[in-house]
């Protein structure tokens, strides 16, 4: 962590030489991140439909993740200012009381197939042809066998809706390191045929859920009492409060753990749409509530725990044609999907523990307004040696607009 120390001062050549001598990235992978993730078109297009460009994000790191006694360089990629450094306080306060602990689940995704139109009987026809349904779905899904995944479990249950009685067969995959949801949803369209020749009905959907339930990560940091003064726990405590009694206040406070997931799952090319979608249901399961969790131990440190749904991968389609995406995951150097969702949920943590202590004290438009200031500059035309300048005397006017940044670059220029 030593040579870390003092990154954000560097220059962002500089940057990239640790990256290079602590986290092996190449020349080649230095050019494609000095080159903003040198996204050709041609890659984009084969990526989605319709292209007519690229656009960038940020990518900024955070060394010193320490989780389950290692230390992880993690990448964010955020377009918002704050989120990294207060990503930073977070990381440097738990690694000054221990780090933190993290385990996650097996990487099992859960999918549906809908059959409607069915009659009473057909829950007892699914039963009575389990071993079959079983074979077939495990046959369609036995290409991850030979990765250690695979079919892992099935059920099925009956939805009275107002158009009728559903058949929803639920399938449990174990995908390994893959996100997972191709193999699923593949699986899934193949098994579906298989059901109705033995339960009647038609197919209808036959996706996977993102509340992937079976597929958890967890952390933890006990914040020691004596590095968080005695007025931050108490705020922490304080506004923790407020989330757990308020939707409107906990979907804020949710917000900022997902800033941290997101900028890692868009940093490492994962689909955060599907990790928000999991987030956000699995809050809401009994009525929304916080993804995190604080309380005071018996020695008056503060304990902060995580626990949401994590389908992410280490491998995969967007992340091989992402040019970033395996840079990053190079950087953070985790060895398997699991690790990755262990080292995002502390991230979560992290972040959502430094807004609570920002917020609950100093607040947190200081900061913000700081990097807001320097990006008002760099829209009013101030050169790299001129935007501190601009922004430290924007910060004194307490006045945050082009014009006035302009007035400021004139008056330092003697125009
Ligand atoms: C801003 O992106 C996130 C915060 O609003 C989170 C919070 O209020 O806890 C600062």
């Amino acid at each position: 962590m030593e040579k870390f120390s003092g990154f954000y001062k560097l220059s962002i050549e500089e940057r990239m030489k640790l990256l290079k001598s602590e986290c092996g990235v190449t020349d080649e992978e230095a050019k494609t991140l000095l080159d903003s993730g040198a996204l050709t078109l041609e890659t984009a297009n084969r990526m989605v439909e319709n292209v007519v460009g690229a656009t960038h994000i940020p990518l900024g790191i955070v060394p010193g993740f320490l989780v389950n006694g290692r230390e992880y360089v993690v990448p964010m990629a955020i377009e918002e200012p704050s989120v990294i450094a207060a990503a930073s306080k977070g990381a440097k306060l738990a690694r000054e009381s221990g780090g933190f602990s993290a385990e996650a689940d097996e990487p099992v995704m859960l999918g549906q197939v809908q059959i409607v139109g069915v009659g009473k009987d057909a829950l007892k026809k699914f039963e009575e042809n389990r071993d079959e349904i079983y074979s077939g779905a495990k046959e369609l899904c036995s290409q991850m066998e030979k990765y250690g995944g695979g079919l892992r479990g099935m059920g099925a249950r009956i939805i009275e809706s107002s158009r009728g009685s559903m058949l929803i067969a639920e399938f449990a995959v174990d995908v390994r390191d893959a996100m997972g949801a191709n193999t699923v949803n593949t699986m899934l369209e193949g098994v579906a045929p298989l059901i109705v020749s033995k339960c009647g009905g038609k197919a209808r959907l036959r996706i996977l859920t993102n509340l992937a339930l079976l597929r958890k990560a967890r952390a933890r940091c006990t914040w020691k009492k004596g590095i968080l003064s005695e007025e931050e726990i108490e705020g922490v405590l304080d506004a923790y409060e407020l989330a757990a009694n308020d939707i409107y206040r906990c979907s804020t406070h949710n917000k900022g753990s997902m800033n941290g997931i997101d900028a890692v799952a868009v940093a490492t090319g994962n689909d955060w749409r599907a990790v928000e979608a999991g987030a956000h249901a699995f809050a809401a399961m009994g009525g929304y509530k916080p993804l995190t969790r604080f309380y005071k131990d018996a020695k008056g440190n503060l304990v902060g725990e995580i626990e949401l749904p994590l389908a992410v991968g280490t491998i995969g389609g967007s992340i091989k044609t992402n040019p970033v995406a395996p840079i990053a995951l190079k950087i953070l150097g985790v060895k398997d999907a699991r690790e990755l969702s262990m080292v995002m949920a502390a991230v979560g943590l992290a972040q959502n523990f430094a807004a609570l202590r920002a917020l609950s004290t100093e607040g947190i438009q200081a900061g913000h307004m700081k990097l807001h200031g320097a990006n008002i500059a760099i829209i009013a035309g101030a050169t790299p040696d001129e935007v501190e300048e601009v922004a430290a005397r924007l910060a004194k006017d307490k006045e945050y607009s082009v014009e006035n940044a302009k007035k400021i670059l004139k008056e330092l220029r003697g125009e």
